[in-house]
């Protein structure tokens, strides 16, 4: 009965359901010309330690170029029995040029090939997706520095809080995605290590331990938790945003946002897999291919789409400017207390009492009279009127990080000279 059970499809050589389960090759294909790369490294490496002659390294180099070739026109063909990149390489390579290509595998495991394919890949990617994120950190700074003088509602708890330069709200996305792009650099530098000891391939150093290189995925996990950081202050970009005023066609905003749920799903899914692995390669680390792919896929369409954004984003400056109520200057009536000597706590309860008297009056704290605000503290003089002005009340700010615009065009400055180290 047991045998009927499992109705005897487990008992044969290869079960079509396990076979399409443990084939890799319609997705790891993707490595192809980094198989190769590697291979062509790991032959000169053999002939260099004397395994191979030097007839056989040249044979096994114009066998693997020709494959190279047959990648590039779309030539190759994968058969069924190609379970992985690595293996539809090698099968094709003992067809062109025979026996010979068995000698290539010597001393390297496919486990050894995968992770470095995998290094290989993600050092090619990860610079076209650090240029991506530098265009659009450039994008927000040069549109921060032209529209410099767009004031508008700051929003905290999603309501109006304070006036703010545009360009402040843009330039903090950008502090944002500073930190990313060095985050990036670090992953980089810290995946610079080749797993395969001797030969080269323009890593900066060499695994130190044989056990560990194949089963680290630590820049798979370092990777996916700088985009997933990413992904999220992108998704910010795009949540609190009556200030991005492009309801024409919020879409591709909301697939931005969206995009942040998929790339932490990836994260997540890999650190389950991680979990608890016993020594060195397991089969269980082949899940790593699709989330490395996914989610470099995923970071170059949505960096360029944000890019796109930025810059074609048409901002209505009488809308914004409309969007602003005297309410939102009660912090600088109180600073206008303080500047005449009354301890902040104080003053801020002043200002207070006067948001409550126009409350009850049913009026803008602007139209209080000389009189009313002088019952509330005798501190208030005629010169209170400049208080009531969204300029002057952006241009007190001119501390670091502040939105004077003094302040905002240091932040652009700094902004730039960081650019230039990214
Ligand atoms: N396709 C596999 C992967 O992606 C290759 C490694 C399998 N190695 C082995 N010795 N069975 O991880």
């Amino acid at each position: 009965s047991g045998d009927k059970l499992w109705g005897g499809r487990f008992s044969g050589s290869t079960d079509p359901v396990m076979e399409m389960l443990n084939a890799s090759i319609s997705y790891d294909q993707r490595l192809a010309e980094v198989d190769i790369q590697g291979s062509m490294a790991y032959a000169k490496a053999l002939e260099k330690t004397g395994i191979l002659p030097k007839s056989e390294m040249e044979k096994i180099l114009s066998g693997l170029e020709k494959i190279s070739e047959e990648w590039s026109k779309g030539a190759f063909v994968v058969k069924h029995t190609d379970e992985d990149i690595h293996t539809a390489n090698e099968r094709r390579l003992k067809e062109l040029i025979g026996d010979i290509a068995g000698k290539l595998h010597t001393g390297r495991s496919r486990n050894d090939q995968v992770v470095t394919d995998l290094k290989l890949f993600m050092r090619n990617s990860l610079s076209v997706i650090s240029s991506h994120l530098l265009q659009l950190i450039k994008t927000l700074v040069e549109r921060a520095a032209i529209e410099i003088d767009v004031i508008l509602p700051g929003y905290t708890h999603l309501q109006k809080a304070q006036p703010i330069r545009w360009s402040q709200f843009l330039l903090s996305h950008a502090v944002a995605l500073t930190r990313d792009s060095e985050r990036l650099g670090d992953v980089k530098r810290r995946m610079n290590v080749l797993p395969l000891g001797r030969y080269k391939l323009d890593f900066a150093s060499i695994s130190l331990n044989s056990m560990d290189a194949v089963s680290e995925r630590d820049f798979v996990v370092e990777f996916l938790s700088f985009a997933t950081l990413l992904m999220i202050h992108l998704s910010k970009m795009v949540s609190g945003q009556r200030a991005l005023p492009s309801k024409k066609n919020p879409d591709s905003l909301e697939l931005i946002r969206s995009k942040a749920g998929r790339v932490f799903g990836r994260l997540a899914a890999i650190l389950m897999v991680l979990k608890g692995l016993p020594s060195t390669y397991n089969k269980d680390l082949q899940e790593d291919k699709e989330a490395v792919f996914d989610v470099v896929d995923t970071l170059n369409a949505v960096l360029q789409v944000a890019t796109g954004v930025i810059s074609t984003l048409q901002i209505n400056k009488e809308n914004m400017e409309r969007a602003l109520s005297p309410e939102m200057l009660s912090t600088d009536l109180a600073l206008y207390l303080v500047r005449k000597g009354m301890p902040f706590r104080q003053a801020h309860i002043a200002a207070g009492k006067a948001i409550h008297l126009a409350e009850t009056k049913g009026i803008p704290i602007n139209k209080l009279t000389p009189d009313e605000l002088k019952n509330i503290s005798p501190l208030f003089g005629s010169d209170v009127s400049q208080v009531f002005n969204f300029f002057n009340s952006v241009e007190q700010y001119t501390a670091m990080g502040g939105t004077a615009k003094s302040s905002v065009s240091a932040q652009i400055d700094h902004l730039r000279e960081q650019l230039k180290r990214l």
